[in-house]
């Protein structure tokens, strides 16, 4: 069943990275329910972010589910080694994966939940056949790569039609959205069917996080 509340994921790509277990304690005492980490290879996008080993230091620091977003061209060869280092989910790229159905299988047969992203480009139409099999789809709403940059408004349709396609496929499937969610556009995104709200620069560099999460919080309720 998707979340009877708002899900709210504060992306760490955006936190103080010198103060990291300060970082995920303001996370925690604002409430939220996973910390999403954004994994870059400047490869399949143009930038590079961190690796497992990060990873594995923000699960030591908290309970929350750790949500990995991989933006890594054959994430095949690495999924082990984030479920090693504590990952609770890992998504992975519809546009990086020529065997997806291979490869939800593989996160699965590690124990944890299994997500696929997918680009504002990107049709959804190519979801339609993975689609029951998954536990949560990443709706882009700004192109992977890099924090702090605008949403995308068609994305609001995108989500619409997923929350459409998922009540005929997988109702028990998350929706998940990804880039530039603020206090402005939360609501109408959780309108449009998401489930789970990641945030980065939103969280992370307001002024007072924690107001911040309880704001988005009270929009979506
Ligand atoms: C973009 C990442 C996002 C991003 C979110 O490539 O996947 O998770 O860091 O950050 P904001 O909220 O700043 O768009
Ligand atoms: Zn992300």
């Amino acid at each position: 069943m998707p979340a009877p509340s708002t899900l709210l994921a504060p992306s760490i790509l955006s936190a103080d990275f010198t103060c990291l277990e300060r970082s995920i304690e303001i996370a925690s005492k604002a409430g939220a329910d996973w910390m999403h980490c954004d994994i870059m290879d400047g490869n399949f996008v143009p930038n590079i972010t961190f690796g497992p080993f990060i990873v594995q230091a923000v699960a030591s620091c908290t309970p929350m589910i750790i949500d990995t977003h991989l933006m890594i061209s054959d994430p095949d060869r690495f999924i082990e080694d984030f479920v090693k280092a504590g990952s609770h989910q890992i998504t992975v790229h519809q546009e990086a994966c020529p065997h997806l159905h291979r490869t939800v299988q593989f996160i699965k047969s590690l124990g944890v939940k299994a997500g696929v992203s997918i680009n504002p480009g990107t049709s959804l139409s190519t979801l339609d056949a993975i689609l029951p099999d998954l536990d949560l789809v990443l709706l882009m709403s700004v192109n992977p790569g890099f924090g702090g940059q605008k949403f995308i408004p068609s994305s609001i349709g995108k989500i619409r039609l997923l929350h459409d396609m998922r009540l005929q496929a997988n109702p028990q499937m998350v929706i998940a959205v990804d880039g530039g969610i603020t206090e402005e556009n939360a609501q109408a995104v959780v309108l449009a069917g998401a489930d789970a709200l990641i945030a980065g620069t939103a969280f992370f560099k307001s002024a007072d996080p924690a107001a911040t999460a309880a704001t988005i919080r009270a929009m979506t309720r």
